[in-house]
């Protein structure tokens, strides 16, 4: 058994994301005939795969001289959370000033701990539409034209960073395995662009399946309020590669819900509703197929942000 992912003693914590382990689901699939393999993005400092953004566009920034280490300058980003909290670990062991623009029904857990470590929080207000974070970020931009709006939606750091590290670390803990489906939900686009362009490179053969929330249908610009935080945020985002996607995945809510509560049992892994989106995704399309195959999918953030999700411990009578 290993005990140490190596690489000895890190300059900071920025340096520990990625290498996230992919990790077999064999009890979930049991009985479908299909292999779920999971990439473990909830593992990630910053508890998401958004840290590896977060930290790539600010890189980024600084390399093109926007940004300057240790200057105090601003950085402010709309996020439901997970980048934000990429960004102010970033900004806290780099020397910015953080402002980060929240919808108002995201979770509060999140936000209390963004505000521990030195972010500013701005909630906008949910009920004009999935994308307010975004709109109130844009008019704040406006108003302080010296603040730098890493625009996640639209920063090609953004898949760049799947492209250049994600993709490549699942080919390598594949070793070769190959695979046949990806199913993965759609936010930014960026993950399922950077590691569905690098995959489908390799097997080209793969179909790309997004996963979205009922009522919501993306590529018809559809949107409703629904509760899988990180899914389908209100517009269709520049960064997302619409060729790289076969097809889309449609999860009820609760389904997601229910999906996250699976994963914790039968595999130990305590991820969001999100992650439940993709595992409702991946159980449904695994017992829709014909014959054995290999399903690729991800865990984004933990389920410790969602405890509202799950059920009161002293609701349950142990005798
Ligand atoms: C919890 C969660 N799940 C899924 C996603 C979607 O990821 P992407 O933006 O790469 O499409 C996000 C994005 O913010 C997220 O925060």
């Amino acid at each position: 058994m290993t005990t140490s992912r190596g690489g000895g003693v890190r300059a900071s914590v920025l340096e520990a994301v990625g290498s996230t382990p992919l990790v077999a689901l064999d009890r979930l699939a049991a009985g479908t005939g299909c292999r779920i393999v999971l990439k473990t993005e909830h593992l990630n400092p910053g508890g998401s795969h958004k840290a590896r953004i977060a930290l790539n566009m600010v890189l980024a920034a600084e390399r093109e001289g926007v940004l300057v280490r240790g200057s105090g300058q601003t950085i402010v980003e709309p996020t439901g959370g997970n980048t934000g909290m990429g960004i102010a670990m970033a900004g806290a062991v780099l020397g910015y000033r953080v402002v980060l623009v929240i919808p108002d029904n995201y979770s509060k857990d999140k936000q209390r701990v963004l505000a521990a470590m030195g972010a500013e929080i701005l909630l906008s207000d949910s009920s004009t539409g999935n994308n307010s974070h975004g709109e109130l970020a844009n008019r704040l931009v406006l108003e302080n034209p010296t603040w730098v709006l890493l625009n996640q939606g639209a920063n090609p750091n953004n898949p760049d960073a799947h492209r250049n590290a994600t993709a490549l670390e699942i080919l390598d803990d594949l070793d070769g395995e190959p695979v046949d489906h990806m199913v993965a939900g759609i936010g930014t686009g960026g993950h399922i662009t950077g590691v569905g362009e690098i995959l489908r490179k390799e097997m080209p053969d793969l179909r790309v399946h997004g996963v979205q929330p009922e009522g919501c249908d993306l590529f018809a610009g559809t949107f409703r309020r629904h509760r899988v935080q990180g899914l389908s945020v209100g517009y269709v985002p520049p960064v997302l590669n619409r060729d790289v996607v076969d097809d889309m995945i449609t999860v009820g809510e609760s389904e997601a819900v229910e999906c996250m509560k699976l994963l914790m049992r039968t595999e130990g892994i305590a991820a969001g509703p999100s992650t439940g989106a993709n595992i409702a995704a991946a159980l449904r399309l695994a017992r829709s197929l014909d014959g054995p195959a290999t399903i690729l999918t991800f865990a984004y953030d933990g389920a410790h942000d969602y405890l509202d999700l799950l059920s009161d411990p002293t609701d349950a009578v142990v005798s």
